[in-house]
């Protein structure tokens, strides 16, 4: 079985779909892991295992965490590191929490927000992120400087939670877990109604945990997703609609989260590989994304695609709670371009999703 490398060769990919074109043309659907375990770059593979029960949450390893406890507990906290009963517990109070959101009123209330006019903004820091802050605010009831802190205390654990870790800025990451914590905890007095039903449900500790938990995701993966998911729509203008199908073609092609980690509790088959209990798998979302036997032609821009179903929020019992509330906003995004019709300047030539502080700054006008 061929060991996976792609990510160790993170420059001059003009897309991702060139990043996996070797794997697939060669078969290579299944890889092992250089870290251990095995990666899994097949649509079919990726979809047949998310869904089964047997690849479940991966715990974090606290040997590796030791400089940073803080972001080891939040990490063992989080919904996705869990498995079996505490996972399905968790993951049933969220649900039911979100579904207290009102969250396609809360995507237009934030595009409302935006100036009637515009000139040579940054469509990261001046549109995109102060988007994403409202929308996250919204929901878990930050006020204004608390969602503020919670961005930059995101900002400061991606030197740690990223897939190039930076350990000399340990020190700074663990204490912006501990911010994050304490800021999900203070947000809960503010009566939002999905902080109110999470605590009603598993008590104000544990629902800071899961929310501090979910933060990195719903602020910085969001904030790169659908800042990434306009560059794309900038480039292919003329076919751009305000549906799903065109929001998560958009996303197909950006794949924000390229990579997360399941583990087997018992032996899985998967065609003729036997996997056995306890093996971690590196879920490539972004390779089955870009899997010519699931999307033809996968780098290309196809709104109309109805062929298979996107992976970028992931599949099955640990799929991605925040979904419908990404779609929901690139959805109004989408909207919003269309009527104005913005200029975007700036080099949007191929980048690497796997350094996304690489992603290349971009202007806005309107
Ligand atoms: C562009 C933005 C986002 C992307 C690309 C993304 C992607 C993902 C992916 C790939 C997974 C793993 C799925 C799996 O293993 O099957 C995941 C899990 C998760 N995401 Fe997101 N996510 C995004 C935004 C959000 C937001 C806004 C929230 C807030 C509600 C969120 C909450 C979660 C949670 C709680 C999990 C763990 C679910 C579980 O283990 O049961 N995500 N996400």
């Amino acid at each position: 079985m061929k060991t996976f490398t792609t990510f160790d060769r993170p420059s001059g990919w003009s897309s991702l779909a060139d990043a996996f074109r070797e794997d697939f043309a060669g078969g290579h659907r299944i890889q092992m892991a250089p870290w251990g375990g095995l990666a899994i770059l097949g649509h079919s593979e990726l979809s047949a295992l998310a869904r089964n029960p047997a690849a479940d949450g991966m715990a974090p390893d606290e040997t590796a965490m030791a400089e940073t406890p803080a972001i080891y507990h939040l990490l063992t906290r989080s919904v996705f590191t869990k498995s079996g009963e505490p996972h399905r517990a968790d993951r049933a109070a969220l649900i039911a929490a979100l579904n207290r959101v009102g969250i396609p009123a809360i995507a237009r209330a934030a595009i409302a927000t935006l100036p009637e006019t515009a000139s040579h903004l940054d469509l990261r820091e001046d549109v995109i992120a102060p988007l994403v802050r409202a929308v996250w605010a919204s929901v878990i009831g930050y006020d204004r400087e608390g969602a503020l802190a919670l961005e930059r205390a995101v900002q400061d654990m991606s030197h740690v939670l990223s897939m190039a870790p930076d350990l000399s800025k340990a020190a700074i990451a663990d204490a912006a877990a501990r911010e994050a914590h304490a800021r999900s905890l203070a947000a809960l007095a503010n009566g939002a109604p999905f902080a109110r039903a999470l605590q009603a449900s598993l008590g104000a500790e544990t629902a800071a945990d899961l929310i501090a938990g979910m933060a990195f995701d719903a602020i910085e993966t969001s904030t790169i997703g659908l800042t990434a998911s306009l560059r794309v729509a900038a480039a292919h203008r003329d076919a751009l609609t305000p549906t799903p199908q065109c929001a998560n073609e958009c996303l197909r092609l950006v794949s924000p989260a390229p990579m997360t980690m399941r583990l087997t509790t018992a032996p899985v088959t998967l065609g003729d590989v036997q996997i056995a209990p306890g093996t971690a798998l590196a879920m490539v979302w972004a390779a089955g994304n870009h899997d010519p036997r699931a999307f033809p032609a996968p780098e290309r821009f196809i709104p109309s695609r109805a062929d298979a179903r996107p992976l970028m929020f992931g599949m099955g019992q640990h799929a991605c709670l925040g979904h419908a509330l990404v779609r929901a906003t690139l959805q109004e995004l989408l909207a919003f371009f269309l009527a104005r019709q913005p200029e975007i300047t700036g080099d949007t030539s191929g980048w690497n999703i796997l350094l996304p502080a690489d992603l290349p700054p971009l202007k806005i006008s309107w």
